[in-house]
This record gives C-alpha cells, sequence and structure tokens, in this order.
C-alpha cells in the first residue's frame, strides 16, 4: 500500500483522505500531536477513514522518504509547512496543493522546481462537525493541474483516484476564474456581514461588487482571460451559494487569520504589474485583517 502524507488536519484534509477509501497508509502530518492511529467517519455515507498523526520530527525517525504530498492548510500555512518537512521529500516527491486564491501554490512550485507540484481547485463543500465526524455537505468538483515541468498526468494517476478529479494540461484559468469569484465575493461577506446571497438584495452591497468586477474586467482582458463582464459570473456564484457565509466570513467570525493576501492581494499585484489601476481593490484589502 502506498503512503500518502497530508499536511492540514481540517475538513479539506479529512476529505483529500477520504478520497482514498482505506486503499493506501494514510498520515496527517501534524505539529502538535505524537503519532497515533485515529479514525474519524464521513457523512452522510457513514464511510470509516483510518489515519495516523506524526509529527514533523518524528518524520526522519519512522518513515522512509514522502513521495506523496497532499497540502490541505490554509493559503498562508502552505509554504512554510511544506518547508518544516523538505528534508523528508524524496526526489521524486508529488505534491498536489490544495489552497484558496493564488501566490502560495505558485510560490512552492518556484522553490522546487525539479519536483512535481499540481494545483487544485476545489468546488467540494465540506466542514467538521468534531474532531472525529467530516460532513460532506456539498457535492463539488476537483481540478487539477500541473505547475512544474514534472507534474503529469499519467504520475498523478499513479497514487491518486482518477475518478475524483478532471485534469486540466493549463490549470491557470480555473485558477484565475476561482480568485475573480472569491475576491468579489468573500471580502464583501466580510464587510456587510452577510451570507453570500445577500451581496445581491443589499444595493450597497451590488454597487461595491460592482465596481470590484469592473476593475476584475480590465485585469482578465489584460491577461486574456475570457471572463468578462466578470459580474455575470459573480452574481451567479452568489445565487446557487445564497445561503452560504463564504471562507473569509468563517475565518474572520472565527477570528482566525484571513487569506486576503492571496485573494484580494494577489489581484492588486498584478494589475500592479499591468498599470491597471485598482482603488477598489486596495479599499477591500485595507478593510479586513489578514
Ligand atoms: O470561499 C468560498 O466560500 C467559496 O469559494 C464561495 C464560492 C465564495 C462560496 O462561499
Amino acid at each position: 500500500m502506498q503512503d500518502i502524507y497530508i499536511l492540514g488536519s481540517g475538513a479539506m484534509g479529512y476529505l483529500w483522505a477520504s478520497y482514498f477509501n482505506n486503499n493506501a497508509k494514510l498520515h496527517f502530518i501534524t505539529r502538535n500531536q505524537t503519532a497515533e492511529s485515529f479514525e474519524f467517519k464521513k457523512r452522510p455515507s457513514l464511510q470509516t477513514i483510518s489515519a495516523t498523526k506524526t509529527q514533523p520530527a518524528q518524520l526522519s525517525q519512522n518513515h522512509s522518504k514522502i513521495r506523496f504530498l497532499i497540502v490541505c492548510t490554509k493559503a498562508f500555512d502552505a509554504e512554510k509547512a511544506v518547508i518544516s518537512i523538505e528534508n523528508n521529500l524524496a526526489n521524486d516527491c508529488q505534491i498536489l496543493l490544495i489552497q484558496n486564491g493564488m501566490g502560495s501554490q505558485q510560490a512552492i512550485a518556484k522553490r522546487y522546481p525539479s519536483l512535481s507540484i499540481y494545483a487544485c481547485s476545489s468546488t467540494e463543500g465540506v466542514f467538521k462537525e468534531s474532531d472525529n465526524i467530516l460532513v460532506h455537505a456539498g457535492q463539488g468538483e476537483n481540478h487539477i493541474g500541473p505547475l512544474t515541468p514534472a507534474a503529469k498526468q499519467n504520475t498523478l494517476t499513479t497514487w491518486l483516484p482518477p475518478s475524483i478529479y478532471t485534469w486540466h494540461e493549463n490549470i491557470s484559468p480555473i485558477l484565475w476564474r476561482k480568485l475573480v469569484i472569491n475576491s468579489a465575493i468573500n471580502p464583501l461577506t466580510v464587510i456587510y456581514q452577510c451570507q453570500n446571497g445577500k451581496l445581491l438584495s443589499r444595493p450597497a452591497a451590488h454597487s461595491h461588487m460592482k465596481s470590484l468586477c469592473l476593475e476584475l474586467d480590465a485585469l482578465c482582458d489584460r491577461l486574456n482571460l475570457n471572463l468578462a463582464p466578470t459580474i455575470n459570473l459573480v452574481e451567479s456564484i452568489c445565487q446557487s451559494t445564497a445561503n452560504n457565509y463564504s471562507s473569509m466570513y468563517q475565518d474572520h467570525k472565527h477570528m482566525r487569520p484571513t487569506e486576503i493576501r492571496y485573494i484580494t492581494g494577489y489581484v492588486i499585484e498584478e494589475c500592479k504589474k499591468l498599470g491597471i489601476e485598482c482603488p477598489a481593490h486596495e479599499h477591500v484589502a485595507a478593510q479586513i485583517v489578514s
């Protein structure tokens, strides 16, 4: 059986572990837990998943080098989490990155250019009810593509169940589409303290969204991304997720750091590189704690 390592034991980490259906040895790498076996259940299927928890320091003692790694941490933790175990990575290690926003995945690909690094954009909806219960609340899709030259579809199929993702030779437009959605929705749900759907029914929030989308249109046009007018895409996502509280709203509510630097911050950086004015995004970035 293959050893699969997972960084990040939040809901996304649990979900990715569940995809292997116990056909692999699953190891969560955690900062503060000693090695121990544990189980969790996934609802509504009631599948039981068994795994171990291992600290980075124990990796060199009891494990051979890591060949398959899935990084499910928040964007701001991803690079330092990989660095913390870099001495344990095999020369042919394959790393799958499941972060929101953009910037963290590219930084990891730049740091380890000879490894096979993939990015995933996921629309799966999950939350942890407790440390032993994962709730798969919304069936979504996973889109995966390469970030380094060594990352190939046929190497990924040697360990990742092909039924759980769609492969894209060019993942960039998919990551950009999600970034556009997240930058026009997530910070506004924090500023207006509401669910995604309410951003359409509250006039102030809706006109704020339109100003963000005009800046996103200019950026998408310059990057030749066929997404403008982005307001249509953003409004349709607000409708289909009307009752959701965005991930940024939830982070803010629980006083956790937010991913604003990897969402709005990335848009601002790209606009600056291309000489595009983006005062609405700059104003939003200044209002949200990172
Ligand atoms: O980040 C999120 O919460 C989601 O990507 C989205 C689409 C905004 C729905 O809540």
